[in-house]
């Protein structure tokens, strides 16, 4: 499975802020926004990942990121000109995806709970059409709301809706075949000039291949799009690590775990950034490991 991270847009809700950064560069807690979507993939066994992002802001995720070696990944990087919608990650992307199953990850959502790794990778190896992954929330009608059948088949798909059948928002991690290239194709823009995700999601629904699995209790999907979101999902990221002593989202780390590098390459990595503690726990990570 390939990945893609789309972390383009304006971030217009996080102005000034993002005036002259790029939103999914901000910190949250003690690291790059991105290092969140980007631990999602690599816990789901991906190593191929596209990131594509606004024209002017290639050089500064290259400058975080490179080519992902350090870390056992292939990075690569891709621009989109406008925020034309989260569905044209697959026209800019179709040369990444090829032949293969892709799974997409917005840059600004951050996920964690227990056993992620393990939900992941067993999806991404049945996934019949495409899989999405549900939160339920207070307030549905801000999202897109999915409904299921018994057997966790999507039946309907509402974007926004003033009356929500149910309380299931559909998060920004979204895995799909090899056939969402075509259908991408497909894809008019909406009323308001967008590729949508929606749509590229009911056409799936239509053929009757699309599932939603539910990311239960235990779990947190944080969003990042305004200050005080920012400001919370950081202070959640400083009190588990805070009290719990792991980091969350370390790439390093994940890279030692899933086995993409090995203990000296980790040790390494945090020797680089030794002055901070984020690079201490990446040095006591790989010593831990190689006792
Ligand atoms: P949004 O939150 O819809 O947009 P934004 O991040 O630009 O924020 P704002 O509303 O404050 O202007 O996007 C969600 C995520 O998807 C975010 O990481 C940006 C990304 N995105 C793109 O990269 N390209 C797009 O065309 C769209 C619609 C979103």
């Amino acid at each position: 499975m390939r990945g893609i991270i789309l972390a383009g847009g304006n971030g217009t809700r996080l102005h000034p802020a993002t005036l002259a950064v790029s939103k999914q560069l901000l910190p949250v807690g003690d690291k790059p926004m991105i290092y969140y979507p980007l631990s999602v993939l690599m816990l789901a066994g991906i190593r191929d990942v596209l990131v594509i992002t606004m024209p002017g802001d290639t050089p500064q995720f290259r400058r975080l990121l490179g080519d992902g070696s350090h870390l056992g990944l292939n990075i690569t990087y891709a621009r989109q000109d406008e925020p034309r919608g989260i569905a044209e990650a697959f026209l800019i992307g179709a040369g990444h995806v090829g032949a293969d199953d892709v799974a997409l990850v917005l840059g600004d959502n951050i996920f964690h709970g227990n056993a992620f790794s393990e939900l992941l990778e067993r999806e991404s190896a049945n996934l019949n059409g495409c899989t999405l992954f549900g939160y339920p929330v207070t307030d549905p009608e801000r999202y897109g709301v999915g409904e299921t059948d018994g057997e966790g088949r999507l039946v309907s798909i509402e974007e926004k809706p003033l009356r929500p059948r149910s309380n299931r928002a559909i998060t920004g991690l979204y895995f799909y075949d090899n056939d969402v290239l075509e259908l991408a194709k497909d894809l008019r823009p909406s009323a308001r000039g967008e590729l949508e995700i929606t749509d590229l999601n009911h056409a799936y629904l239509k053929r009757g291949q699309a599932r939603l699995v539910d990311l239960g209790r235990g779990f947190a999907w944080l969003d990042t799009g305004t200050p005080e979101s920012l400001l919370q999902a950081s202070m959640y990221v400083r009190t588990l690590e805070e009290r719990q002593g792991v980091r969350i989202a370390c790439i390093e780390e994940v890279a030692l775990r899933m086995g993409y590098i090995g203990v000296e390459q980790c040790h390494r990595l945090g020797e680089n950034i030794g002055k901070s503690a984020y690079g201490q726990y990446v040095m006591a990570i790989a010593d831990e490991l190689a006792a």
